[in-house]
């Protein structure tokens, strides 16, 4: 079954020279897209759909969240936004609800996200086990985690649990935890900071996971100076998340690196932590990328257009720049930039993987922040229904 779109006002493909496209059209055949360009040279396809001079993007690809999780922590951020400091100890909140939820509920949760995400044009999620903290729940976590992420990372390295020596604790992480999750999970990741683990906890952990055949990713430089993005470039992970905190140092060896700087504006700002320099990144030479961090502790939301306005309003991006974090950046990211499997462009061949706004331009994602603008989403050249009257 093939699909013609049609009288797309601005086409952002991600591929070539940035350009935004005018007058396009694009062909879906079945998952793949089989053809883009003038809209008056479009070919003839099973079904033809006009959306009436809107904005056409690859979807969003969410390289960072943590949707695996029971229970709310919303006094906790009642506490922060009267003054309270965000620290990493308040996961242990989560992981008590999450060690006491069912399979069924915590999978009813994370669908629920991932559906709220598709909604506002996430097609491609990265999500993290993390809250279950010991072998069985963790591999409770990863389960369902993979039957609702496109890719997953293991995060028994989130903190140590209570009841638990940390010499013990790290001995389970890079042991049996992780073979047991191994099935179901492509990515290692550990918390490289004060109150979680030190960068040789973090190295140790990682280096496991590499033996094991995962990839590697790290959440760094998040409340300080943790040293998590000099340990991530040293062992060429795939991202460092965070990076709220960076020396000159940190930012020239992330320019001179294969690390994606990953930056989560809506965690920032629900922390109270100084926005990530993304401006310095981006001038540095180094690749970033925007994700929505969700999850029920420092980042709320699913939502990466808002994390789009943001870069854009407080972080100093341009549109482009943003849009291209948030698609091209995290497939980065996550290792998925290339190949026959690539996401976040549109080009002939690749997963047909797009979003239609309800505005003529991209411009709209921060120049009317907070308005719902997805129209329609393709995930895999499938349609879901809108969540704004459209088209
Ligand atoms: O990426 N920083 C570590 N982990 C999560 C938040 C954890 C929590 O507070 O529940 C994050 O922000």
């Amino acid at each position: 079954m093939s699909e013609l779109i049609t009288d797309i006002g601005e086409l952002t493909t991600q591929c070539g020279d940035r350009q935004r496209l005018h007058d396009a059209a694009l062909v879906i055949d079945g998952s793949r897209v089989a053809w883009i360009g003038s809209a008056a040279d479009a070919p003839a396809a099973d079904i033809r759909t006009s959306v009436a001079g809107r904005a056409v993007l690859p979807g969003w690809v969410d390289s960072h969240s943590h949707l695996v999780f029971a229970g709310s922590r919303d006094a906790e951020f009642d506490a922060r936004m009267a003054g309270r400091r965000y620290e990493a100890g308040g996961i242990a909140t989560t992981v008590t609800a999450t060690r006491g939820a069912s399979e069924a509920m915590l999978l009813e949760t994370a669908t629920a996200l991932r559906r709220e995400a598709e909604l506002q044009g996430t097609t491609f999620l990265e999500t993290k086990t993390g809250y279950g903290l010991d072998v069985e729940s963790e591999c409770r976590s990863a389960r369902v985690a993979a039957s609702v992420a496109d890719t997953v990372s293991f995060l028994g390295a989130h903190v140590v649990p209570a009841g638990i020596d940390r010499r013990d604790y790290l001995d389970l992480v890079t042991g049996p935890m992780l073979t047991a999750v191994v099935p179901y999970v492509q990515w290692i990741d550990a918390f490289c900071e004060v109150g979680a683990f030190d960068v040789e906890e973090s190295r140790e952990v990682l280096l496991a996971g590499l033996v094991a055949g995962l990839g590697l990713r790290l959440h760094g430089n998040q409340l300080g100076f943790s040293g998590g993005v000099e340990l991530a470039v040293e062992l060429g992970c795939a991202s460092v998340d965070h990076c709220n905190h960076l020396s000159a140092n940190d930012i020239d060896s992330l320019a001179s690196s294969s690390t994606v700087a990953t930056l989560l504006p809506a965690c920032d700002l629900s922390t109270r932590q100084p926005l990530a320099p993304a401006r310095l990144l981006l001038d540095a030479g180094a690749e970033i990328a925007l994700a929505s961090n969700c999850n029920p502790g420092s980042s709320y939301t699913t939502s990466v257009p808002f994390c789009i306005a943001v870069a854009v309003l407080q972080m100093g991006l341009t549109i482009d720049e943003a849009v291209w974090a948030a698609t091209r950046g995290g497939a980065r990211a996550l290792g998925r930039d290339t190949g026959s499997d690539a996401v976040g462009s549109l080009r002939v061949g690749g997963r047909a993987d797009l979003q239609v706004l309800d505005a003529p331009s991209v411009v709209h994602l921060a120049y009317r922040p907070g308005v719902p603008l997805t129209a329609a989403v393709w995930r895999g050249g499938i349609r879901t229904p809108p969540i704004v009257s459209g088209f």
